[in-house]
């Protein structure tokens, strides 16, 4: 029986292309998202590579539409062998004290605590199932924040924290965790970001972003794939995808 993979954030960008590689080596797959349009048809096109998929609208940060995308792959696959942790936001480009609390919330309430929720209701399946793999999108701002990126960097720093956490703790019930941290990704994850740019930002940005080279979201899809086949080895490990740029 093919195994299955569990992806959320899969209507776009890295989610999207790793659901399209993994569809066509034969995976079974639940795609999750709150983007419903692009959802389906991230989920239409894995079906036309062949894959067995189904497409569970949800907000990661609910815990109720958590349980239910964890529910919805159990009935509809029995198991979740893989978990590619991933949705995520940024906010628009700001000190740390122009952001509003309530900015904070929306976006730790979903890069964190969604993420949180997710691996919280992942690991009993897992358990059941004899073991596992959970892939967490971290991101370069898990090693050093960009400017004017603070709360997204604290949610990064956070979920790297996860990770490593899941790497120690689970080991003995055969469950494995990794980090894929893209740095430059080709996405539209930073069309709110930059609703606040100006060029002072911009040189600052670029200031404190040591050369890095940008990676389109399929070559950073291979990574995803290569820490799940890899990640008993790799287990508790963030795999840093910069390019070149060196800082851990
Ligand atoms: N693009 C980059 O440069 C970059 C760099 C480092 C890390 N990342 C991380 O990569 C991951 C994927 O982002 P991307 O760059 O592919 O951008 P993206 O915006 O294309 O993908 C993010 C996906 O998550 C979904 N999503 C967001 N909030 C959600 C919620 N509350 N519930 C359900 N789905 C939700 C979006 O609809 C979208 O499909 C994110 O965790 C992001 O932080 C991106």
């Amino acid at each position: 029986m093919n195994k299955v993979v569990l992806i959320t954030g899969a209507a776009t960008g890295l989610g999207r292309a790793t659901a399209l590689k993994l569809a066509a080596q034969g995976y079974r797959l639940s795609l999750v998202d709150y983007n419903e349009k692009d959802g389906q048809a991230t989920a239409e096109e894995a079906k036309m590579l062949g894959a067995e998929v189904i497409f569970v609208k949800a907000n990661v940060a609910s815990e109720a539409d958590v349980k239910h995308y964890v529910a919805q792959t159990v009935a509809s696959f029995g198991t979740i062998d893989y978990f590619h942790n991933n949705a995520g936001i940024m906010l628009p480009f700001r000190l740390l004290h122009e952001y509003s609390s309530e900015e904070y919330d929306r976006l730790m309430n979903i890069n964190l605590k969604g993420a949180f929720l997710g691996i919280k209701y992942v690991i009993p399946v897992m358990i059941e199932n004899g073991g596992g793999v959970i892939i967490n999108t971290v991101s370069s701002n898990s090693f050093k924040p960009t400017a004017f990126n603070g709360i997204y960097a604290a949610s990064k720093h956070a979920l790297a924290g996860l990770t490593k956490s899941i790497g120690q703790d689970y080991q003995d019930l055969n469950i494995f965790a990794v980090g894929v941290a893209p740095n430059t990704m080709q996405t539209n994850i930073s069309a709110q970001a930059i609703s606040t740019y100006t060029e002072e930002i911009g040189a600052k940005i670029a200031a404190t972003t040591a050369p890095n080279i940008p990676a389109t979201a399929e070559e950073i899809a291979d990574v995803v794939i290569f820490a799940m086949n890899g990640a008993k080895t790799l287990n508790g490990s963030i795999v840093n995808c910069a390019g070149g740029q060196i800082y851990i």
